[in-house]
């Protein structure tokens, strides 16, 4: 009987344990070299923008979210209600998991077009791939100061770009239009100067070379399955 009450006792307190168990994002390895998104965009841009300044993000994230209940609940879920918490936490949140879908909407060797369902929704949103190009541009070089573009899914399944200011991003609650994005673009001057300078639309343009569609359809079907 004993046995039976230590093993009952045992696993309820596996069970809540797991459940208090916060979800601290990970500071995940870059998929790639710095180097292999040369010569779109430069080894030396790719190592102090992951090391030191995603870095930094996720470093002060962890520091400001310890001794609170913000990793109780996911990131996504966090940026649904971040305008209730203090403005250090939405910057170095929204830092972090911004960086960290950037990284993964680029690959070496990548570029060129979207194909299937990804391609027919960019065609039915912006007539075609050029237009919707140029659209995207539009965000990204308007987009004052700092900030990012994005390509994302709105609630009824179709595509929209918007851009958001600092490490803001349209998952958060503070006034953008909200969607699920799937592709961003950083157009902090950190994510370009050493190799553009103060040419943002430079930098914008050698972008397409090195976006992995393949990444951003999948991210599009994610979001397409959870509605
Ligand atoms: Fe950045």
């Amino acid at each position: 009987m004993q046995k039976v009450l230590f093993l009952v006792l045992a696993a309820v307190l596996t069970v809540t344990c797991l459940q208090a168990q916060p979800a601290v994002p990970e500071f995940a390895p870059l998929p790639y070299a710095f180097d292999a998104l040369e010569p779109y965009i430069d080894a030396k841009t790719v190592e102090i923008h992951y090391g030191r300044h995603h870095r930094a993000y996720y470093d002060n994230l962890l520091k400001l979210a310890s001794n609170t209940t913000f990793f109780e609940r996911s990131l996504q879920e966090a940026f649904a209600e971040i305008a209730s918490w203090p403005e250090a936490l939405r910057n170095n949140a929204g830092g972090h998991f911004n960086h960290d879908l950037f990284w993964r909407v680029m690959a070496p060797k990548a570029g060129g077009e979207p194909q299937g369902k990804l391609a027919e929704k960019i065609n039915a949103t912006f007539e075609n791939f050029a237009k919707f190009k140029e659209e995207f541009k539009k965000a990204a070089s308007g987009r004052f100061g700092s900030g990012w573009a994005w390509l994302c899914v709105d609630t009824d399944g179709s595509l929209f770009i918007t851009s958001t200011a600092n490490q803001d991003n349209p998952l958060m609650n503070v006034g953008n239009r909200k969607g699920t994005p799937i592709l961003c673009l950083d157009v902090w001057e950190h994510a370009y100067y050493l190799k553009y300078q103060n040419q943002r639309g430079n930098y914008i343009d050698a972008f397409w070379n090195v976006v992995n569609w393949p990444e951003v359809a999948s991210r599009l079907d994610q979001a397409l399955a959870a509605k």
